[in-house]
């Protein structure tokens, strides 16, 4: 795989599990901040089901489309696309009345820069879209961020643990998460917490950080000794189908990979690749964000992508220099400070 085109085939092709599913979702579908990282790839795989399935249905991809390349390229899929800011009243209200919302919008870096920017995103405008789409079955993306460190051999938190932010982001997150469930409680919304643990793309994510590291001889730091990951592909097909598991009261999921993964053995692995010597800094801690997803598997089945193919594909990406996005995701940070 050596271009964005490749790319995005392989990561929006909708498996059969999807194609069944797509039909049982009643209704259109509208994403909210579809322009980052997730959004563009979650329309197409979603536009793709759709036409496959020879049903009718609308995806309305809406963001402030910062990158006009997004938008348009969604439009030549047949996506329907909005351009508004949500933290402008009058843009939020004028959105079409729509069955089916997916949330993405989230603001992580710079978080410690303006902290009111950050809250009014993360925890005030949740609830003008779930006071506006009060009528809607909402999937709420979140982080598996609003829980604490856990010790690396206890399996990850499940949906029960209790949470525990560490930092400004995390804990505007577990605003977003409340102030959602705040509402679905006043308006018996069908809603369901989406507790994501990094996606991976070849473009952006962990592994493309340690790869990159390992491929440019830089030193890698292991404090966050542990990760869990998914392909955004597996992320963004258990999103649409969360749809059909919107429920009131709300459900939470941590949506992540099944395996607790040592960044040493994964640096070592891409070391394998490349025919690199990794170089370590730090000393690995022995308490991690992991999230435990056997919930996850027991509703959607395995994820179709494996750590082992994720990982074949990024060290093929990054020794062909293909393109990223500058977004790290400071996985190795342990204050919360993004
Ligand atoms: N990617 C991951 O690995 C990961 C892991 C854990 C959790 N999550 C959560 O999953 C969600 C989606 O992830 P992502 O990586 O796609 O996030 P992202 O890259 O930050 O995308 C969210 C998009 O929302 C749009 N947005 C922001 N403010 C807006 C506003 N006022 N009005 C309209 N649109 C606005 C932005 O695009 P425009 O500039 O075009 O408006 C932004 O790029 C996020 O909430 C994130 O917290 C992601």
């Amino acid at each position: 795989m050596e271009t964005i085109k490749e790319l995005d085939q392989y990561m929006c092709t909708p498996t059969d599990k999807l194609l069944n599913d797509i039909s049982k979702i009643d209704g259109d579908i509208m994403v909210l901040g579809a322009g980052g990282k997730m959004g563009p790839t979650l329309c197409k795989l979603a536009i793709n089901a759709i036409k496959q399935s020879g049903i009718s249905k609308k995806i309305i991809a809406v963001s402030r489309f910062s990158n006009d390349e997004h938008a348009s390229d969604l439009q030549s899929h047949g996506i329907d696309v909005i351009k508004a800011d949500l933290l402008e009243e009058e843009q939020l209200q004028a959105l079409p009345e729509v069955p089916n919302i997916i949330y993405l919008v989230g603001r992580k870096f710079g978080t410690s820069d303006d902290q009111s920017l950050t809250w009014a995103m993360n925890a005030y405008l949740p609830g003008r879209v779930a006071e506006k789409f009060k009528n809607s079955r909402i999937v709420v993306f979140s982080t598996g961020n609003v829980y604490p460190f856990v010790p690396i051999t206890d399996g990850g938190c499940n949906e029960s643990d209790p949470v525990g932010p560490v930092g400004i982001y995390a804990q505007t997150c577990l605003g977003r998460e409340n102030i959602f469930r705040y509402f679905s409680n006043k308006y018996k919304t069908k809603m369901l917490l989406f507790r994501l643990n990094y996606a991976i793309d070849l473009r952006y994510g962990v592994l493309l950080e340690i790869g990159k590291a390992v491929y440019n001889k830089k030193p890698l730091n292991i404090t966050s000794s542990n990760v869990n990951v998914i392909w955004q592909g597996d992320a963004n097909e258990i999103a649409i189908r969360s749809l059909l598991h919107c429920d009131y009261p709300l459900d939470i999921l941590n949506v992540t990979g099944k395996e607790i993964l040592r960044v040493k053995d994964l640096a070592n692995l891409f070391g394998k690749h490349f025919g690199i010597e990794p170089i370590f800094e730090g000393e690995e801690s022995k308490q991690c964000l992991l999230s435990n997803s056997s919930k996850c598997e027991k509703i959607y089945g395995r994820n179709q992508t494996s750590v082992e193919t994720m990982i074949s594909l990024i060290a093929n990406w990054i020794s062909k220099d293909g393109q990223t996005i500058d977004k790290p995701t400071h996985f190795q940070e342990r204050k919360g400070d993004f």
